[in-house]
């Protein structure tokens, strides 16, 4: 029986030698340690033996064992190792080929002037207030003092939206941020009617108008409006606050300057212009030679606004004043033609 498993380990080693691939493998596996290999026949006909062959063919078939069940770990082992080898030296790996970028987000340009906007102004004690973009006749103009038929409507084209019997009160997209004044006028003086509480704010957002587009006019345009109410707030400050935001928002020694203008809810109104921070104010082709910019309108809140919003004009006044935040971008980073902005182009978007 000894030599019987001598010749068993012997055949069973060689055969494992010559086998090429795991298909084969598997098929050694079975002949030679499944149920009716030769090694297992001799384990079956154990019960067989003397009390002294016992022990010995006992320790001589399972070291048998142990060698196929070694030899057979090993040979896998070995085809896995030549396996990774043949991947390796086939498929290269060029380490020196660039990474697949992901492409990184970013804001706007419009939002982040914005969001400048609004640091600036925050520093400054006023909270933004946010305002709906489909309004009524009434309240973007009739609340503001433009009557019906007011000539000054026709500075701004407007889109109205069909909706039946609605008279003289029509659905407009908004054409300015204006409205939202009366929106937050009636609800911050709605918390206390006897006694309403000042107002500190800025307005944001899309307006609309019917325009002929063009390079510096498209239908849809971001206004940011700024609105203080309070009892014995005077012109001096809207003109300081103004001069302090140009100082915060374009540097120390930019110089503001107030020309008289016409707005029916602002009384007086003026156009706000800042010194052209491109040229120092010396002159050149963005402020077209003249050393000053255009940001916006303004003026003290018309005493009729003021008790549309339930502010008594006797014991209450305040400024407002709207800045057009594209055109400050596209001052600030010379860009001609402001429909880029909603083309969505990458090429424009990604020097941002
Ligand atoms: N609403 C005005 C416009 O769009 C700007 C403005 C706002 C003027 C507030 C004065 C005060 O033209």
């Amino acid at each position: 029986m000894i030599d019987q498993l001598s010749e068993i380990e012997r055949t069973g080693l060689e055969a494992l030698e010559a086998v090429q691939n795991e298909a084969e493998l598997e098929a050694w596996r079975v002949a030679h340690l499944g149920r009716n290999s030769g090694l297992m026949q001799v384990f079956s006909k154990f019960g067989q033996l003397s009390k002294e062959e016992k022990p010995v063919v006992g320790a001589r078939a399972n070291e048998v064992k142990k060698a196929f069940e070694n030899g057979l770990a090993a040979k896998a082992e070995a085809m896995k190792q030549a396996a990774l080898k043949r991947t390796l030296s086939q498929e290269q790996l060029d380490v020196t080929l660039p990474g697949r970028r992901i492409p990184l987000g970013r804001l706007h340009p419009d939002t982040q002037t914005l969001r400048e906007l609004y640091r600036v102004f925050g520093e400054m004690g006023f909270q933004v207030f946010r305002s709906r973009e489909v309004e009524s006749d009434e309240y973007n103009f009739q609340l503001l003092n433009f009557q019906i038929g007011h000539p000054a409507r026709d500075m701004q084209d407007t889109y109205f939206i069909e909706a039946e019997g609605r008279g003289d009160n029509p659905i407009v997209l908004r054409t300015h941020t204006s409205p939202g004044q009366i929106h937050a006028m009636r609800w911050i003086s709605s918390m206390n009617p006897d006694n309403p509480p000042p107002v500190r704010i800025v307005l944001p957002g899309m307006c609309y108008r019917y325009e002929q587009v063009t390079n510096r006019h498209e239908t849809q345009f971001d206004q940011l409006e700024g609105l203080a109410v309070g009892p014995g707030i005077t012109f001096s400050d809207l003109k300081g606050t103004l001069a302090d935001f140009a100082r915060r928002m374009f540097g120390q020694n930019t110089r503001t300057r107030f020309r008289a203008s016409y707005f029916p809810f602002t009384e007086p109104s003026a156009e706000f212009d800042v010194e052209c921070f491109l040229c120092g104010g010396r002159g050149c082709n963005v402020c077209k030679g003249s050393g000053w910019l255009e940001i916006g309108g303004c003026g003290m809140v018309h005493p009729v606004v003021l008790r549309n919003g339930g502010y008594a004009p006797e014991r209450y006044s305040g400024f407002a004043f709207g800045l057009g935040p594209q055109r400050m971008t596209m001052l600030r980073h010379k860009i001609d033609d402001i429909r880029y902005f909603f083309q969505n182009d990458l090429r424009f978007l990604e020097q941002f």
